[in-house]
């Protein structure tokens, strides 16, 4: 097995950074969502990123590594030539379900897929395949171009050598892979986090604080960004649907707080609609104590 050609699913936050980080690395990449418009966002999010990169010197030429992408709302044509298909559609099971089943139909027989879930158990996600022993997890972190971690989660019936394979993979694309052998809901970053988000929410209205208070305090303490901050940067819907699947796999303490759910229901998704707990409509919001 050797891996040329990647698909990427989903061109969000996630999708499109991954497709970047895969084609600096020098593998050709189609990067598929399910309108025009959604790929061309996730295109101008990699242009704008490659500019600065290029800038700075980081990489020889943007336009050489664009070349590499080819954006596509057609499923059939982002993964019939693919080795291995990352996935990276919306937390929602029966989105994966669906794009899962359709995939296995479209794809080579020997192709890779991974996803990149932040919650769900892989083995759940690779039995909507006829090939759970070539299923893995490829967990990236958000921006995937500047964070090093990638989780590589093995299914119940995951191969040795895809594991193997995997491992290598990310190595080859710049990043540090962890192998995560036991597949629980979260991996290890996420499951060690989930906690946090209920502590938060409920510390939060006992004592009555502000996201900016909670948030510059995390900064004084040399945070890279505070609780809600970050929220706003991932994705309310992110953590809302990642949350759901927590209450549903692992306790219903889980649950998102109602006021995430109305944010949710309103589009105050964070920093990708402009407004989450921040406004962010005239860039990055100013937090100090
Ligand atoms: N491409 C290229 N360059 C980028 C970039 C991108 N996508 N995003 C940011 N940069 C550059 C900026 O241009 C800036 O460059 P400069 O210093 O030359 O001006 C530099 O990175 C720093 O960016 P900013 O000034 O905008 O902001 P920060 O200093 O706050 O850094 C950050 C941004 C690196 C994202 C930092 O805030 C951080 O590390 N935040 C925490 C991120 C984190 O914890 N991610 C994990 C989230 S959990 C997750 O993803 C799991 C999932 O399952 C939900």
């Amino acid at each position: 097995m050797e891996i040329k050609t990647v698909a990427v699913l989903g061109a969000g936050l996630m999708g499109h950074g991954i497709a970047e980080v895969c084609a600096m690395a020098g593998y050709n990449v189609t990067m598929r969502d399910i309108k025009q418009e959604f790929v061309d966002r996730g295109m101008n999010m990699i242009k704008e990123s490659l500019a600065k990169l290029e800038q700075k010197g980081k990489i020889k030429s943007a336009e050489e590594v664009l070349s590499r992408i080819k954006p596509t709302v057609d499923l059939e044509e982002a993964v019939k030539d693919a080795d291995l298909v990352i996935e990276a559609v919306p937390e929602v099971v029966e989105i994966k379900k669906q794009v899962w089943e359709e995939v296995d139909k479209l794809a080579k027989p020997d192709c890779i897929f991974t996803s990149n879930t932040s919650t769900m158990r892989i083995t759940m996600l690779a039995d909507f395949t006829s090939r759970p022993e070539k299923f893995a997890g490829l967990h990236f972190f958000n921006p995937p171009v500047l964070m090093r971690l990638v989780e590589v989660i093995r299914g119940e019936k995951t191969s040795d050598e895809v594991m193997d394979l995997l491992v290598e993979f990310v190595k080859s694309i710049g990043k540090t892979p962890v192998r995560v052998e036991k597949d629980v809901p979260g991996f290890i970053a996420n499951r060690v986090v989930a906690p946090r988000g209920v502590l938060l929410h409920a510390v939060v209205e006992a004592e009555n604080l502000t996201p900016e208070e909670v948030d510059a305090a995390f900064r004084k303490a040399g945070y890279p960004m505070g609780p809600f901050e970050l929220a706003d940067y991932v994705g309310i819907d992110v953590n809302y649907n990642a949350a759901r699947y927590f209450a549903r796999a692992v306790s219903p303490e889980y649950e998102p707080p109602e006021r995430v759910r109305k944010m949710v229901e309103e589009g105050r998704l964070g920093r990708k609609t402009g407004r989450g707990w921040y406004d962010w409509s005239g860039g990055k919001p100013k937090i100090d104590l």
